[in-house]
Order: C-alpha cells, then sequence, then structure tokens
C-alpha cells in the first residue's frame, strides 16, 4: 500500500479542486433556475464556513489511523467509487460521508436563496462527525467537551453574527454522520470518558442536528436513514431495479447480515444466530406460511469487522432471496442494513422500538409499522423462547405480499438518489427531500412557538 500513497495524495488534491470548483459554478447555476418551483415557507440560506469546518477535514481523511483511512470513498461526491466500473447506481458509500452527500444535494436544493433575511431555515454546512474523529480517535481526545465552541464561536460573533441573533440560532440545521450517543458525553464527567459533548453544550441547543440515529429522549436531533450503496440518477434506472426486486424468487424466509451475537451473554444477535444453527440452511422445508416455499429457513451473511460495509455484494444478492430481515440491536440500537434491506425489498423484523420506529418518523411514520415490519420484542425471544421462525411462519402468505408491496412503496423515501439525477427521478421525494421537509416544518414549528 506504501507504494500508493503519494499518487492517491495526488487524486485526492486535484478531486478537491474540482469538487470545489464545481460547487461553486452548480450554485449559481441553481440560483438561476427557480421560477417554476414553489419556494413559499422553503428557502435554505447556506452559511458560509472556513474550509477548516468542511473541505480540509476531507483533506485529512487519511489523518486517523486508529479509525482508518476513509480517503478512497470520498470520490463521486461523498458516495463512494463505483462497485464496478460498468455500475449506474451502486457505490462503495461509506456512512460516514453523508455530510458531504447532504452538502452537494443541498446546492441542487431548488430554493436556495442569497438572502439570510428571506430564509425559512439556515443549513451549516458543517462537517460534524469528521471533525469529531479527532475527539474520537486523535489527538483532542482530551477536549471532547469542547466539540463545536469554535463553530458556534465563528456562528455567533465572528461572521455576520445578525444571521444567528435573528431566531438565536432556531431556524440553523446541520447533518452529523454518526449516532448522537457519539455526541452526547456529559459535560460534567472527569475524565472524558467516550464521545464528544456537542450536542450536550448549551451553545447548540437550538439547532436541529439531523443523524442516523437519535437518543432515547431526543433534544435537538433528528434521525434520517443512513446512505446505502444505491444511488440512481435515473426513473429508468430505479424502476429496474424495482422490478427486479419484485420478481425476485424468494427462497430463504429470514435473514441476518451482520456480525456479534458469537459471545456466551444472552443477547438476541445470539438468539438469531442459535436459531439459524439448528435449522441448518440445507434443511429444505415447503411450509405454508411465511410467504411461501422456502429452501432455506435461515441464512446467515456474516459481516463481522466491518467486511460489508463498502461491499453491497456481499449482502444485497442474499438479501433479495430472503424474505424477512432480521434487524436486531448492534452496538447501538439502529443498523444501515435496514436500509439496505428496504432496497431489497425484504421485509424488516424489529426487536425493540428504538431501532426505526421511534427514529425515523419522518421517513417511515409510525402508524405504518404494521403494513411493512414486523415486531417481536426481544425479551420474548432472548429470555422466553419464543422462536422467531414460528411467529415469520405464522404470517399468511397473502399478508406477506402486501407488506412486500408496501416496503417497495417506501423504498423511494429512505434512499439518497444521485445528484444530478433527471427530472423522472427528482419527482419522487428521496431520504434527502423528505429530510429537508422535515426539517423545513419542525423550524416553522419551533419558531412560531418561540414568537407566541
Ligand atoms: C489535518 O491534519 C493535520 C495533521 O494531523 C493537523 O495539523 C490539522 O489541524 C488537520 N486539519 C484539520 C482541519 O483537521
Ligand atoms: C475500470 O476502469 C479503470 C479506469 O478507467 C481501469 O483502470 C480499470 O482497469 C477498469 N477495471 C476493470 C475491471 O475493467
Ligand atoms: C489526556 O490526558 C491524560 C491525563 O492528563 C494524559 O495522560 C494523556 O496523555 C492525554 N492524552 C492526550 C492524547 O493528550
Ligand atoms: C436559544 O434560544 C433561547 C430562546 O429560545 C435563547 O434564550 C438562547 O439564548 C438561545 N441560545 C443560544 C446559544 O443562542
Ligand atoms: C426450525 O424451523 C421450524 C419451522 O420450519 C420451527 O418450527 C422450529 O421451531 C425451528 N427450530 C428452532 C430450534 O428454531
Amino acid at each position: 500500500m506504501a507504494c500508493c500513497k503519494s499518487s492517491a495524495a495526488f487524486h485526492i488534491i486535484t478531486f478537491f479542486f474540482f469538487f470545489v470548483i464545481f460547487l461553486k459554478l452548480d450554485l449559481s447555476y441553481q440560483i438561476s433556475t427557480v421560477e417554476s418551483e414553489d419556494c413559499t415557507n422553503r428557502w435554505i440560506y447556506v452559511r458560509w464556513l472556513p474550509s477548516r469546518f468542511n473541505f480540509d477535514l476531507l483533506s485529512n481523511c487519511s489523518a486517523y489511523p486508529l479509525f482508518g483511512d476513509f480517503c478512497s470513498y470520498l470520490q463521486n461526491h461523498g458516495l463512494g467509487p463505483k462497485t464496478h466500473n460498468d455500475s449506474h447506481s451502486w457505490y462503495r458509500t461509506d456512512p460516514l460521508l453523508l455530510e458531504l452527500i447532504f452538502h452537494r444535494r443541498i446546492l441542487e436544493y431548488p430554493c436556495l436563496t442569497q438572502d439570510p433575511a428571506s430564509a425559512n431555515a439556515i443549513y451549516v454546512p458543517y462537517y460534524a462527525a469528521l471533525d469529531g474523529l479527532k475527539y474520537l480517535y486523535g489527538s483532542e481526545t482530551n477536549f471532547s467537551r469542547q466539540h463545536g465552541l469554535e463553530l458556534y464561536n465563528f456562528l455567533r460573533y465572528d461572521d455576520q453574527p445578525e444571521i444567528w441573533d435573528r431566531f438565536a440560532g432556531h431556524d440553523h440545521f446541520l447533518v452529523m454522520a454518526r449516532p448522537a450517543w457519539e455526541f452526547s458525553q456529559p459535560l460534567h464527567v472527569d475524565p472524558p470518558v467516550w464521545g464528544t459533548s456537542f450536542l450536550e453544550v448549551p451553545e447548540f441547543y437550538n439547532v436541529t442536528a439531523l443523524l442516523p440515529e437519535g437518543r432515547t429522549w431526543p433534544w435537538q436531533e433528528q434521525a434520517v436513514p443512513y446512505p446505502t450503496s444505491y444511488h440512481p440518477s435515473s426513473l429508468n434506472l430505479f424502476e429496474s431495479w424495482v422490478k427486479r426486486v419484485r420478481n425476485s424468487r424468494r427462497s430463504t424466509l429470514m435473514l441476518f447480515a451482520g456480525g456479534g451475537g458469537v459471545g456466551a451473554n444472552p443477547n438476541i444477535r445470539r438468539s438469531i444466530r442459535n436459531e439459524c444453527k439448528s435449522n441448518h440452511s440445507s434443511e429444505v422445508v415447503a411450509a405454508a406460511g411465511g410467504g411461501g416455499h422456502f429452501n432455506k429457513v435461515c441464512d446467515i451473511v456474516d459481516c463481522s469487522n466491518g467486511i460489508c460495509e463498502h461491499d453491497p455484494i456481499r449482502f444485497m444478492r442474499p438479501m433479495l432471496r430472503a424474505t424477512f430481515c432480521l434487524q436486531p440491536p448492534g452496538d447501538t440500537p439502529t443498523r444501515r442494513s435496514t436500509f439496505d434491506g428496504f432496497l431489497a425489498g425484504c421485509i424488516p423484523v424489529f426487536f425493540e422500538e428504538q431501532s426505526a420506529k421511534s427514529q425515523y418518523v419522518w421517513h417511515l411514520p409510525g402508524e405504518m409499522y404494521d403494513e411493512f415490519s414486523v415486531f417481536i420484542p426481544k425479551e420474548d425471544v432472548v429470555f422466553k423462547g419464543l422462536k422467531i421462525v414460528d411467529v415469520l411462519m405464522s404470517i399468511p402468505n397473502a399478508k406477506v405480499r402486501r407488506m412486500r408491496e408496501r416496503v417497495i412503496e417506501l423504498m423511494p423515501g429512505v434512499i439518497y438518489r444521485r445528484h444530478e439525477s433527471t427530472l423522472g427521478l427528482k419527482a419522487k421525494k428521496d431520504a434527502f427531500d423528505i429530510a429537508i421537509e422535515g426539517t423545513l416544518e419542525r423550524i416553522r414549528s419551533k419558531l412560531k412557538v418561540s414568537s407566541q
């Protein structure tokens, strides 16, 4: 690997150059093309930040040895390299780059304004999780309580303070690409334990943070889907994928793609592994329920040590063959695999509400869960001996078909389509569009309350 370092660095610098130039061009292009949109109550102003808060963090992509080098995933404006040269929609996407993906997408948002006073929301293009790495894995671990304070000082005092002061920051929002607990270190613990205190410092109480997982009692944050590896750019590409998903033969009843559960302590991932082991995969089952006839009761895709993260082929094919995808909590309650499963038309099985229902309320409304997912309380499986297989097999075939159809209908809203998609695909709201709508609505209602 050492041989290629300098040439990789060169590519990254070239990439940057184009990235920055491109963003500028794109911005001016967009502002001149808004006439056809109704932008009432939807204006967004992008705050200018010095590059140390965003682009410089990208150029430091190899500077976190404990975390790993993420330089190659910066390609395609954060979508990562394509999985294959001839792939249209599949990328090796690193979820950490959600901040960059959002930034790129916001620059083609049709209702950007250059006048902060007329904006309904203010986007802060700060790469919060990338900046957080230095507190988690870098030289600044002893200063993790100060994460964000430099940004705050800039927003509040250095650059056009009137933009913050107008609504005391209540109209500002940003994206943080890692779960909230990594940014929720209590302020008064000494020495620092883990995480940064970005979401705990009063300076940011008023700012809306979009991230892939919120806390149990979220305050300023809202969860949005993890980015998957699928980023189509046209309606044709998307529709042919949907067709493939719909026609896929589902020969496996249930699948778990993930790591963990190999220790001796009772936990839901261990129960899943045990159930799969005892129902040996070669066993042929011809069952009446659970959605049809299966060759396999259970399939496990071993994703230990992050081997699946940048390699969607490992799990997408098995997911396309599975009827149900088990989404147990891992190190944290949520998992990206929930959204990979959606793409494959694989019906999610959740074991706690924190895994999705209490999180993605903008993208997957709570009252719909029975229509597209199965809920099995993890305690019933781990401690009361309930078999997941039995629960799934008892679901009538017609109901399974309806659930899969619902999953497919919800799919557009949980994917991040590629920047510069065709108009046809733009007409379908994707995860980004829904996140922006939700943010505008949230800010609108906050400002209404505070003006009363
Ligand atoms: C990038 O890394 C260098 C060397 O580790 C460090 O001095 C610099 O402050 C970093 N820049 C940013 C923006 O994090
Ligand atoms: C993919 O494209 C790159 C650059 O165009 C080329 O160097 C590489 O050999 C190609 N890989 C395959 C498997 O075709
Ligand atoms: C953090 O502080 C502790 C105790 O003061 C010290 O031992 C450690 O070296 C410091 N870590 C870094 C990365 O500076
Ligand atoms: C947050 O908003 C409240 C009013 O809702 C205000 O009193 C407070 O100063 C604001 N905080 C900051 C850091 O601007
Ligand atoms: C194996 O699968 C069958 C359904 O085919 C189920 O009834 C049984 O409980 C499963 N056994 C275990 C140990 O999970």
